[in-house]
Formats: structure tokens, sequence, C-alpha cells
């Protein structure tokens, strides 16, 4: 029988954000600037690293305390080796309902089948401009669309669903936005624009460089019909509409303009077996090292219902009343967006 725990503000946990490696083969300004990231950045080492086995056991922890949604995630989750074997391991957990994997694409030509084929039912692809130069500059690291596109066909034949993120900033990829939702209308794909936030402390955030979705709707209107679509399930980040006349949805995530705390569901484990109960909240729960000196199942579970029970956060809800000060933050390539 499940535990429902619920936090401060009422809500239950009902997903699980893992970051499996907080490397990436990318270097997007607005996530890991390379003159930050660079060739002498102390990623963590493998021993910090929770193994396979210590990932699955927390996820059994949390599934057994209502979580029914896995999202894998990194840094580039497909830079950990052997990614196909991990997603078979969650799959096989009892009263897991989806796992999905967010990625840069770049990869998944080689492992698509091979996650598919191991339980993963969708990837979520970013991909912010449809122009090789510019793309090229965003990623950090000269990386043209090909290698994403080739990814994003990978995963289409493997039988994954897939939506494509675009984080769009103002002044650098706003031209991208009709060319990026005419691409993937025509394609079928679900594209989701997503609100620039001001995560980490890495990224030097502005407000005036936050293009909101009623800025991108407005755009968007001038040249398709859209429909809005009731969310999938309670607490979906996405607020949906529909191109009339298809079945291509296309999504905004507004975490800046409509700030969607109060069904706030997620957690988020760090690659290196941390807790955090906010993309916002800096202060992480440790429970590898607590696994690794010996605790028990329950001992675990218990230590998850109190950190959750305490949670209280809702940091974007409170920095669109404007009441935010400087408070330590996390890099989101640490614990996965
Ligand atoms: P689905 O299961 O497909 O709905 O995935 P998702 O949209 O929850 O996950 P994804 O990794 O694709 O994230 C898309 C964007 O939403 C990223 O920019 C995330 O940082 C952002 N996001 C996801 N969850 C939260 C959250 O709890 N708070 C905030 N502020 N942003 C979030
Ligand atoms: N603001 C909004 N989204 C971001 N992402 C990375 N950094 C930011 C940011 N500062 C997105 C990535 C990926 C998802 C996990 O988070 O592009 O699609
Ligand atoms: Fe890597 Fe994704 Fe961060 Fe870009 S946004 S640096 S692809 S983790
Ligand atoms: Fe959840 Fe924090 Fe994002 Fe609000 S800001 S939706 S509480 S992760």
């Amino acid at each position: 029988a499940k535990t429902i725990v619920k936090d401060k503000l009422n809500r239950p946990l009902r997903d699980l954000r893992i970051s499996v490696i907080d490397r990436c083969n990318f270097r997007c300004q607005y996530c890991m600037p390379a003159e930050i990231f660079g060739p002498d950045f102390a990623f963590l080492p493998k021993s910090e690293l929770l193994s396979y086995e210590e990932i699955e056991r927390l996820a059994k922890n949390f599934v057994s305390l209502g979580v029914e949604k896995i999202r894998l995630t990194g840094g580039e989750p497909l830079m950990r080796k052997d990614m196909p074997k991990l997603v078979k391991m969650l799959s096989n957990i009892e009263g897991l309902k989806d796992i999905g994997l967010t990625t840069n694409g770049v990869l998944l030509p080689k492992h698509a089948k091979d996650l598919k084929e191991a339980g993963l039912k969708r990837v979520n692809i970013s991909l912010d401009s449809l122009d090789d130069e510019l793309f090229g500059k965003i990623n950090g690291r000269n990386v043209g669309v090909k290698p994403v596109l080739k990814g994003i066909e990978a995963a289409k034949e493997a039988g994954l669903g897939v939506k494509i993120n675009m984080v769009v900033k103002k002044g650098l990829n706003d031209s991208e936005i009709v060319p990026m939702a005419k691409f993937c209308k025509d394609n079928g794909l679900q594209l989701r624009f997503i609100e620039y936030m001001d995560v980490g402390s890495t990224n030097g955030w502005k407000m005036d460089e936050v293009v909101t979705k009623k800025e991108i709707y407005d755009i968007l209107k001038d040249h398709y019909l859209l429909e809005p679509v009731d969310p999938d399930y309670f607490g979906e980040v996405a607020k949906r509409y529909r191109y009339k006349g298809t079945d291509v949805d296309v999504g905004f995530i507004t975490s800046v303009s409509e700030s969607f705390c109060s069904s706030c569901t997620r957690s988020r484990l760090s690659a290196n077996g941390q807790i955090f109960t906010c993309l916002f909240n800096g202060e992480g729960h440790d429970l590898k090292e607590f696994m690794r000196k010996g605790a028990t199942d329950k001992e675990i579970t218990d230590r998850i219902i109190a950190i959750w029970n305490g949670r209280e956060d809702r940091y974007s809800d409170e920095r669109t009343e404007q009441t935010i000060a400087s408070r330590k933050k996390i890099e989101m390539s640490y614990i996965g967006g």
C-alpha cells in the first residue's frame, strides 16, 4: 500500500526528476556557460555519483510514497554509460506509470532503440533554433542542427514519444519562434516554448530577456489558428494549444509569467544523491551518505517524508510577486531542470 505524503502547501509527492550525471556535451549559455564550465571545472567524480543500484533503491522508496512519474535528466543523461540498463531497472518498479528522459538529442541515434526496448516511453529533446550558426552559438560547442534532427528521427523511429523544448531568450532566438513552430507542426511534433528562467547563478538572467507566453502566443496567432487544450493530468507543466484541424499541439512553459507552484508535485534527486524540493532551492538533503552508512528502507522513506512534509517552496510564485532577495540557488546542470 502506498503512503501519501503532502507538503506544507498540501501538494502531494508525484514526480521524481533524477539527474544521472552533471556533465554535458553542450555548453548552452543559459545553463552551462563555457566561461564557467571550462576545461578545469570540477565535475563530480564517479565515486560521488549514485550507482544504478542506489538510484533504483531510492526510486522504489519514492514510488512507495506516491511517485508515479520519473524523468531522467542531467547534464546530458545519455553521457552516462549504459542508460538503457538503468531504464530497465526503473521500468520494473511496480506502481511507476511513466518514465521519460530529457536530452539534447545528439546521442539518441546511438541509444534510442535500446532505451525504448528497456521501457522508456518518451523523450523531451531540447532544440532552440533551426539555424546552424545560431544554434552552434547557443549550444556553445558549434554543434549544428543536423545531429539533433537525427536524434529526433531516431527517437520517432524507435517508437518513443517526442516533445521538443525551446528556451526563448530575447534578442537571441526569438527570430526562431515561427520557423520552429512551422517545423514542428509539419513534422507532427509537440513544441514547447519555455520562458527563460533565472536558474542557478551563472547565466546572468535579466527579466527583460524573458519572452513571455503572451508575446509568443501573439506572434503565433498571426500565423495559425490555435485552440486551447485541457491539461493531460493535474499539474501538467505546459499549457497547451492545438493547431486547428490537426492533432498537433504546441505548449508554453510559463515559469516566469504564470507560475505553477501551487500544483508543483516535483522532487529532484541530484547525481550525487541529494534531494531538492524546488528548482530554485539550493538546500539539498543528502541521501547518498545516509544510504551508504547503512540506512534501512524504512529510515530512508521516513527521511523523505520528513523532507516533503517540511516543503514550502513556491519560488516562481514569489518571483512574480517580486519579493525575492538573493538566495542560494542550484545550477540546473546539477539537478536537471
Ligand atoms: P513532461 O513530463 O513531458 O511534461 O516533462 P516536463 O516538461 O516536466 O520536463 P522537461 O525536462 O522537458 O522540462 C521542460 C522545462 O520545464 C524545463 O525548462 C524545466 O526546467 C521546466 N520545469 C520542469 N519542472 C519545473 C518546475 O517544477 N518548476 C519550474 N519553474 N520549471 C520546471
Ligand atoms: N530557463 C529555462 N529553461 C532552461 N533549460 C535549461 N536552462 C534553462 C533556463 N535558464 C531547459 C533546457 C531543457 C530543459 C530541461 O530545461 O533547454 O530543455
Ligand atoms: Fe546541456 Fe541541456 Fe544544459 Fe544545454 S541545457 S548545457 S544541453 S544540460
Ligand atoms: Fe515547483 Fe519550485 Fe518550480 Fe515552483 S519554482 S513550480 S515550487 S520547482
